[in-house]
């Protein structure tokens, strides 16, 4: 595996392999790499000739008082799971050479990056979308691999890749689960034993409400309330930012149930915030 840390040799050598044919397939991530992750660096390195994984904990998209600074960092864990997965290349920038002085310029997908996630970090989705451009503007991937574990950001992605012209094909993958439930997450690691096993509520919330929607015995409003009290029952979650059901595409509160809904959630648990969700055929 090829380890670049500057972005400018990290785009001439992607360019050279483009030229020669070769298909790229790049996974961006922050690191602190667990199976979810590792589910999309799979299906990268099947469907492209070169497989590139991006780390980089990104400033832009986090808040003042957010968790940049305690986010898990494990480079070097990091380098032996990425190299037992026989990826070629690593791209591992630094700060400065992505943000380097002066940098003024910012991608905003408006509409979409202020609701659900976006209500509750102002500014979260203006980061994810600047650095994922930079990111594809350095790599130039055949196709770009994103879990749904984070949805908005999918539909946020998606969008820019869209509205810019991008040339790349933007993959979505499965939540990849542990066993009772809890989708993974490198944030995860926050949570204390106690607060651990309560964190498999989102799941259960989760599965109840698309339960009751495919059994068609529930309406919107009733789905909702469903989430809702079920999360409310765990008094180790402190608060619910979010929990109801969304229209796929404009992420607005669903009232029509039919074709694709989201069910999403987010809540925290004292100072851990954990988002999840599901997408229910009706
Ligand atoms: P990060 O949280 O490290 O996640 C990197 C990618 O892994 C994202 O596409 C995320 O949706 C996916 N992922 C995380 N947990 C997953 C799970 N349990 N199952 C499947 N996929 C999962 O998301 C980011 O980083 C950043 O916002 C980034 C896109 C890298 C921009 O900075």
């Amino acid at each position: 595996m090829e380890i670049i840390r500057i972005p400018r040799i990290m785009q001439d050598t992607c360019k050279k392999y483009l030229l020669k044919g070769r298909s790229i397939g790049l996974v961006p991530t922050m690191g602190a790499l667990h199976e979810g992750h590792l589910s999309l660096v799979k299906r990268a390195r099947t469907e492209n000739d070169i497989s590139a994984v991006s780390i980089f904990i990104n400033p832009t998209q986090f808040g003042p008082s957010e968790d940049l600074d305690r986010y898990p960092r494990d480079v070097e864990n990091d380098i032996k799971k990425l190299r037992a997965q026989e990826v070629d290349i690593l791209f591992l920038p630094d700060n400065l050479l992505m943000y380097p002085k002066g940098f003024v310029t910012y991608v905003e997908v408006t509409a979409i990056s202020g609701k659900l996630c976006g209500a509750f970090r102002p500014g979260h989705f203006r980061g994810v979308a600047t650095v994922v451009a930079k990111l594809l503007n350095i790599a130039s991937p055949t196709r770009a691999y994103f879990g749904q574990k984070d949805f908005q950001q999918t539909v946020v992605i998606r969008r820019m890749a869209k509205d810019l012209d991008l040339d790349v094909q933007i993959v979505v993958c499965p939540t990849i689960r542990e066993q009772d439930g809890l989708a993974m997450s490198s944030r995860n690691l926050y949570l204390d034993s106690r607060q651990r096993q309560a964190a498999a509520a989102i799941y259960k919330c989760l599965s109840a409400a698309s339960e009751a929607l495919r059994s068609g015995t529930a309406s919107s409003a009733e789905t909702k309330k469903i989430m809702r009290e079920m999360l409310a029952g765990e008094p180790l979650i402190t608060n619910i930012e979010y929990a109801s059901v969304y229209d796929t595409n404009t992420l607005d509160e669903a009232d029509q149930m039919q074709g694709e809904v989201l069910l999403a959630v987010a809540v925290r648990m004292g100072e851990v915030r954990l988002i999840d969700n599901t997408v229910v055929n009706l």
